[in-house]
Formats: C-alpha cells, sequence, structure tokens
C-alpha cells in the first residue's frame, strides 16, 4: 500500500503530525488494517500518549493473532507502561521467533529485571549484547548481572557502555557501585530520570504496599510535633515530589504546593492525581537557584538520598527559603563519611557530618528524628529525618 509507504517513510524522518494524518486517513478507509494500527499506535507511544497507544497496538494483534512484529510492539509499550508481567509474555512470544530481534531481547531483559528476576534477565540480555553491542544494551546487562551478583560481567559490560560518551555517565555511576571507580557526587540525572519513569506505574503500589514506605507521614508528623501548624498557611515545595505521595502528607500545611521533579511519568501520575497548584519538571539543583526567598517549607521524602554531596542542595534550599523558612527532609544512614553508595544505588549518609554541612549552609537545627524509611530486600532502611530553619 504505498500510502502506508509514505507514512512510515514520514513517520521514520520524524514528522509526525503529517505521518499520522497519513495513517488516519488509510485507518478510515481501512479500519482494519493492522500495519497502520500498530504505526499509529508506535507514533502515539513516542508522543507520550500511552492510553492511545495501547489499544491501538493491542488492536493490531487481535487481528493478526501471534505475529512477532505486534508482540514486539505490545510488549515494548506495555513494558513501558509498567504492566511488565503481560510484556514478558508477549516478549517471551516474539523473541522464539525472531531470536535475532535485538531490541525485544533487550526489552525482555529489562522488563525482567524489574520484576526482580535479574538472573533471568541474564540470557536475553546476554544475547541482545551479542547481536548488537551497543551501549544501551551493555548498560542493561551490567544492571542485570550486578544485581544477579554477576559483579565481573557486570563490570566487563558497564566498562563497554562507559565508552560511549552518551552513556558514560551512567555506566560511571555503576562502576562506582562496583567498586570499580569514584564514588561519584550524584547520580546522573538521567538515571534518576529512567528509573522513575519505569517505576511510575507500579510506584505507589510497590512502595506502600511492599516497600512499607512511610517517609512523608513521618516528615509530617515530625513537622506537627514540632509546632508547625496544619493551617495551610505555607508557600510548599514539595522537591522530588514523585507521584504525589509526599504532597498529600505536606498539603495540611500549604496555602499554596507546588511539586518539582526529574521524571516526567512520576509527573504525569501527580498531576493526575492532583493536589498540587503547579508541577515542574526540573533538577532541584537547577530550580532552587533560580527561585529565591519563594518558598516558606521546603520538603525532599526520599530525595536527597539520589545526592551524594549534599551542600549545593542544602545551599540551594535556602536559598529558595524565605528567612525564617523551614527545610525537611529525609536521608538514608550509613557509616562512611560523608557518603557512599548503597547496594540500592542510593546514597547514604554519615550522621557525624550531616550536622555541620546543614550549620555551613546556614541552616539551624530544629528537630531531628531517626526511623525506618521503608524496607529494601526485607531489611529496614535506617533514616533520619531532619528539620531546619533558615
Ligand atoms: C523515591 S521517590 C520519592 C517521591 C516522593 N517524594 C514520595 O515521597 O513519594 C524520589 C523522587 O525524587 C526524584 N528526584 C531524585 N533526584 C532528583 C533531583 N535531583 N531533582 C528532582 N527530582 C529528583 C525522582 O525522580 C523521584 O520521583
Amino acid at each position: 500500500m504505498t500510502l502506508l509507504r509514505q507514512a512510515s517513510a514520514l513517520h521514520a524522518a520524524g514528522d509526525l503530525p503529517a505521518a499520522e494524518a497519513l495513517y488516519v486517513r488509510i485507518l478510515a478507509q481501512h479500519p482494519d488494517e493492522p500495519n497502520a494500527l500498530n504505526l499509529l499506535g508506535t507514533l502515539k507511544r513516542q508522543q507520550g500518549l500511552f492510553s492511545n497507544a495501547v489499544p491501538l497496538v493491542r488492536r493490531a494483534l487481535a487481528l493478526r493473532p501471534g505475529a512477532p512484529v505486534f508482540q514486539a510492539s505490545l510488549g515494548a509499550l506495555l513494558a513501558e507502561t509498567g504492566a511488565l508481567e503481560e510484556a514478558v509474555v508477549l516478549l517471551r512470544q516474539a523473541t522464539a521467533q525472531r531470536p535475532e530481534d535485538a531490541l525485544s531481547l533487550r526489552n525482555l531483559g529489562q522488563a525482567l529485571c524489574g520484576l526482580g528476576q535479574a538472573r533471568a534477565a541474564l540470557s536475553p540480555l546476554r544475547r541482545a549484547v551479542k547481536l548488537r553491542p551497543d551501549a544501551a544494551a551493555q548498560l542493561a546487562l551490567a544492571h542485570a548481572c550486578r544485581e544477579a551478583g554477576a559483579r565481573p560481567e557486570a563490570r566487563a559490560a558497564a566498562e563497554a557502555a562507559a565508552r560511549d560518551p552518551d552513556f558514560a555517565e551512567q555506566a560511571g555511576f555503576l562502576l562506582a557501585a562496583l567498586g570499580a571507580a569514584a564514588t561519584p557526587d550524584r547520580a546522573p540525572a538521567a538515571y534518576v530520570r529512567d528509573l522513575f519513569d519505569q517505576y511510575a506505574p507500579r510506584f505507589e503500589a510497590d512502595l506502600t504496599g511492599k516497600l512499607g514506605y512511610r517517609t512523608p507521614e513521618a516528615l509530617a508528623g515530625l513537622l506537627r510535633e514540632t509546632g508547625i501548624a496544619e493551617d495551610r498557611s505555607l508557600d510548599v515545595l514539595d522537591l522530588g515530589c514523585g507521584t504525589g505521595l509526599s504532597g498529600r502528607a505536606l498539603a495540611p500545611f500549604a496555602r499554596r504546593l507546588e511539586g518539582l521533579d526529574l521524571s516526567p511519568r512520576m509527573l504525569e501520575a501527580a498531576r493526575a492525581a492532583g493536589g498540587y497548584d503547579a508541577l515542574h519538571e526540573a533538577d532541584l539543583l537547577d530550580f532552587l537557584p533560580a527561585h529565591p526567598a519563594r518558598f516558606d517549607l521546603v520538603a525532599a521524602a526520599d530525595v536527597l538520598n539520589y545526592l551524594g554531596a549534599l551542600d549545593g542542595a542544602l545551599a540551594a534550599m535556602v536559598r529558595a527559603l524565605r528567612p525564617g523558612g523551614i527545610a525537611a527532609f529525609s536521608l538514608e544512614l550509613g557509616e562512611a563519611a560523608p557518603f557512599a553508595l548503597g547496594e540500592g544505588l542510593r546514597y547514604r549518609h554519615a550522621p557525624a557530618a550531616i550536622a555541620g554541612l546543614c550549620a555551613a549552609a546556614g541552616l539551624a537545627p530544629l528537630a531531628e528524628r531517626r526511623t525506618v524509611l521503608r524496607e529494601e530486600r526485607g531489611a529496614p532502611v535506617e533514616g533520619l529525618l531532619l528539620l531546619l530553619r533558615r
């Protein structure tokens, strides 16, 4: 069909509006044309419109059951929306029929990793790397190997990924976690964004259900006990707001509640849940200095553990606070001073170093509490909640 060829050429060239118009025209004439349905679904996925994309690709697969191209397409899409179990089934079917499909093998491995099945992810990821040894596949293999305890292979794959400048920072971060490179000052923004984009659909159920996450309520409780009134009188900024769990805990203090996060998919969930007066897609280290003396309360629940060096973040929080304003945040505790990268690829901070850093930033202690923030692999994650006044 020449129209379909034209449309997919426009699509491949990046002209999404023109391609979309042609797909829609084709489907008006042939509503059951599976390739047009699949390609329009792919286009919607590229636009971030997942809820439009899934039914289109599902229909393509229903019209051609068992077609590996549609299984692969729907599998990749479902993996992105967090429906990992169904994604794994489809990607297994697709790669059984097309064992040379390196991208689907990588998608399958990453979905298995997302389900906590790192060992099962090794075989498809090793095959993906063999077929197409690009940095994305090497990095995915490195992550799976690290989680599965295959450290020498993880290191080799991360070193291979690090040769690509676009992946060097993320690969370096992983090498640091493997003890094969110096620990960087922070988790790479791209790593945090990808991690939480992928996690967004399952985040709340996993954290509050499986992992017993309680930091937002604990932080709000400490604010209350310190005498901060729940009278909706403060301009509040929820740093790393995620899907909005922390915003819901902070809302009783807020006249105006703003949230910011690196991850567009987490922000989408926060937007859908409502409750924020404004949401910003930004790195906290960029946003805070650009908004001087704007907030009465700046809070970060389970966020500063993606930073190692805290001096920049603390100084930036001070800058964004009005005089007398309050910084409220949690940290994961560890022994190594001033910080070390933990097993979960989050930073742990040594209690002895924290007070000095806060004082140097111009923050005076108001209250602090040691507490369990959540569980990780069945073990409690020890943390510290801190309230400080500018
Ligand atoms: C574990 S979640 C916590 C979300 C929320 N605060 C809660 O308590 O449910 C951490 C969030 O912080 C965000 N984050 C981490 N580092 C960040 C940074 N430097 N700037 C902005 N957001 C960041 C992540 O994208 C993620 O959504």
